[in-house]
């Protein structure tokens, strides 16, 4: 049988169900999208040769305090920082500490905030000092990876379709997608269904929705896709040592289209190199 949320609140959040959302929900989501890219955009003079993690970390969670938000992840199942900084071979959830950035590193850094309740959730690759062609490239093709999925998502295509088309586009560059971590709905809930798969299947899974909100967030080896978590509990890397890159948006589906909660305001959301 089915419930409303007006009637029961527990059974809404059990559902299954991908929610869709109304015009209360974009508002709340642009408002959240908009401060966690603000951050991002806000952090990149600082990320250089020298500069720790951990430092990194504090200007991220004072930036997002003092901007009236909470940081979504201080707390989160047990963990400890603001941000993730993952690093070279870290594939996602590497832990802000004492850990020095040095010329050629790469690193992303993964940003949530809850501002009126409603989450937005983004990272970016930030290259610190001069890298090489082998990182650049597999930066390139993780940005083009988001890019192409991003370009499917309208009313009537399917998560299969997003799916498809980076998992293509990474594969052509002989590079991989990782498997064990995923894209999620999000709104006021930070990980809410489904799950948003960086492979697949055109026309494969749910239909497109507008008013569904969900984030894309592709993890590219440059090697295999196989990842192991560290004793740490949350460190990700990958198998064979390889490099890894990844960034993410929140979106909203509307009714022609998407709208990118989480688009830089100053359009650096994509590292370009000359
Ligand atoms: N921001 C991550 C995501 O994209 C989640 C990090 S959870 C944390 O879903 F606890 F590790 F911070
Ligand atoms: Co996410
Ligand atoms: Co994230």
């Amino acid at each position: 049988m089915y419930e409303t949320p007006e009637l029961d609140p527990d059974a809404y959040l059990r559902s299954s169900a991908i929610r869709i959302h109304d015009a209360e929900g974009f508002e709340g989501m642009r408002r959240a999208g908009r401060l966690v890219a603000e951050a991002l955009d806000m952090i990149t003079p600082f990320v250089q040769p020298g500069v720790t993690t951990g430092e990194i970390d504090d200007r991220m969670r004072e930036f997002t305090l003092d901007h009236g938000a909470l940081p979504a992840c201080l707390g989160y199942k047990g963990y400890t920082k603001t941000v993730c900084t993952s690093i070279n071979h870290v594939v996602c959830h590497g832990i802000p500490g004492d850990k020095v950035l040095k010329a050629g590193d790469i690193v992303n850094i993964d940003h949530t905030v809850i501002v009126d309740g409603w989450h937005g959730d983004s990272s970016r690759m930030y290259p610190v000092g001069e890298i090489n062609a082998r990182a650049r490239k597999l930066i390139d093709v993780t940005y083009e990876g988001i890019e192409l999925g991003l370009a499917q998502v309208r009313p009537g295509n399917t998560f299969g379709d997003i799916g498809y088309a980076i998992q293509r586009h990474v594969e052509a560059a002989r590079m991989s997608v990782v498997r064990d971590f995923c894209g999620h709905g999000i709104g006021r809930l930070f990980h809410d269904n489904p799950n948003v798969l960086h492979y697949g299947r055109r026309g494969e899974g749910a239909t497109l929705k507008p008013g569904m909100f969900f984030t894309i967030e592709p993890m590219v080896n440059l090697g295999k896709p196989a990842v192991k978590v560290l004793s740490d509990g949350w460190t990700a890397v990958t198998r064979d040592k390889s490099l890894s890159a990844q960034c993410e948006h929140t979106i909203g589906v509307t009714e022609t289209g998407l709208e990118i909660f989480s688009a830089s305001p100053t359009g650096i959301f994509r590292p370009k190199f000359d």
